[in-house]
């Protein structure tokens, strides 16, 4: 079996490989290709790769190569993590809306709508070129925004699934407070990418007893801590909402607070520096310690399950993906991107069903998938009038003279990356 990882060089990578290695078994991968154009991180990180999957045994041959085309060919699946742009761009996502009183983040209003719209036509033209050479592969995206990203990729008739590392991390979580096995968490998440809720919590599968009453009982001051939400609005709920809905329902609190310290970009960067120091000494054959800073925590194990499925010749599970709504959320269009549990096999992604949604939250969701319509409209087809209504449309912008003033700030921060402007 044969995977490419497009952003090889990114300081990720070893998590990843760290899953691959110990899923061996379900994930015989017989070479993994780490793509990068930046050549010097992609050695440094791709040397690092090779000492994990020797120290724990794994035959698999990595290649590193910034050569995409070369890189994709006859693979079984490509796996999307870039950043255009790096973290110097996501520095600017997460400043310029905050001179408008907007919050500054990379997925979440203005700054995640600049990253849409540099990221879409590269992730396109991308799988296009996997198409080419592998057109059955399948293409996992983690690349953000996954919603829109994901949809994108659908809507071009690409083999798609996007994933994301909030619903893994609820069920770690939730498995050790529960003192139960990771395995035995099924959580019922719904919502769109970087909008979800955890509205159940059920022991050892989607039938399972809700344990989240108790949960949130026994452990709710933990669960609003890590949230940083007051406990109140947790038990008035009745739902653990993910940390990106403290940018919604703590939106000024935020934006006060991000107007007094650095930027996450600029945290990041200093942290991969250090990362890279290390990744560079030829002693270091595991992931060291000070990845787990990062807010992709096991983000590898999501994947290599993932991919396992996805590959796997015949075996199912279920997992948090996005994918096309298809029914699912009765109060959205089919081609809607929404992330939920869903069966997984070779065949693909499938929805499980869901209940029917408080207003609370079916209100919030369809309000951002028209966003998220028109960001995917304004990315593919450009101009500062999509722009504009995009920014319009947002929940946490709407009213025109900021939607004017973003609209400015965002093509001239990213012009650069925009083909149109
Ligand atoms: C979470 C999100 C990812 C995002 C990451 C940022 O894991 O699910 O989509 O990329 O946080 O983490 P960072 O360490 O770069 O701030
Ligand atoms: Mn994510």
């Amino acid at each position: 079996m044969k995977l490419a990882v497009v952003g090889g060089g990114s300081t990720y990578t070893p998590e990843l490989i760290d899953g691959f290695a110990r899923l061996r078994d379900t994930l015989p991968i017989s070479e993994l290709v780490l793509i990068d154009p930046a050549a010097d991180r992609l050695e440094l990180v791709g040397g690092l790769a090779r000492r994990i999957f020797a120290k724990q045994g794994h035959d698999g041959k990595i290649v590193t190569t910034s050569d995409l085309d070369a890189g994709v060919a006859d693979t079984d699946a490509v796996l999307l993590q870039l950043r255009v742009g790096g973290q110097a761009a996501r520095n600017q996502d997460e400043t310029w809306p905050l001179e408008c009183g907007c919050v500054g983040q990379e997925t979440t209003g203005a700054g995640g709508l600049a990253k849409a719209l540099r990221t879409v036509p590269v992730v396109l033209d991308i799988a296009e070129r996997v198409r080419r050479t592998s057109p059955d592969a399948w293409i996992i995206d983690f690349t953000n925004p996954v919603g829109i990203v994901t949809r994108a990729l659908l809507q071009a008739g690409h083999k798609a699934v996007g994933l994301c590392n909030v619903a893994i991390g609820f069920q770690r979580k939730f498995a050790k407070l529960l003192e139960v096995a990771p395995s035995d968490v099924h959580l019922n998440h719904v919502g769109l990418n970087h909008l979800t809720w955890e509205t159940g919590v059920r022991l050892g599968g989607p039938d399972g007893t809700d344990l989240l009453p108790k949960l949130l009982a026994e452990h709710g001051d933990a669960i609003a801590d890590d949230l940083r939400l007051p406990r109140q609005v947790l038990d008035r709920l009745g739902v653990v909402p993910s940390y990106y809905l403290r940018y919604f329902y703590a939106h000024d609190e935020v934006v006060r607070e991000l107007r007094t310290k650095p930027s996450r970009a600029a945290e990041v960067a200093a942290m991969e520096k250090q990362l890279l120091a290390m990744y560079g000494d030829p002693a270091l054959d595991s992931k060291p310690e000070l990845l787990a800073k990062r807010g992709g925590a096991f983000y590898s194990e999501a994947a290599a399950d993932l991919a396992a499925s996805l590959l796997g010749g015949g075996g199912s599970s279920v997992q948090v993906v996005n994918t096309y709504n298809n029914g699912t959320l009765s109060f959205l269009p089919d081609d809607a991107v929404i992330e939920v549990q869903a069966r997984v096999d070779g065949g693909g992604a499938t929805p499980l069903p869901v209940p029917e949604l408080d207003p609370l939250y079916a209100g919030l969701i369809a309000h951002v998938t028209a966003y998220e319509d028109l960001a995917l409209e304004a990315a593919l087809r450009g101009g500062r009038d999509r722009v504009f209504k995009a920014l319009l449309s947002h929940p946490l912008i709407g009213q025109y003279e900021y939607a004017e003033a973003l609209a400015d700030k965002l093509i001239a921060h990213n012009r650069e990356h925009l083909a149109w402007a």
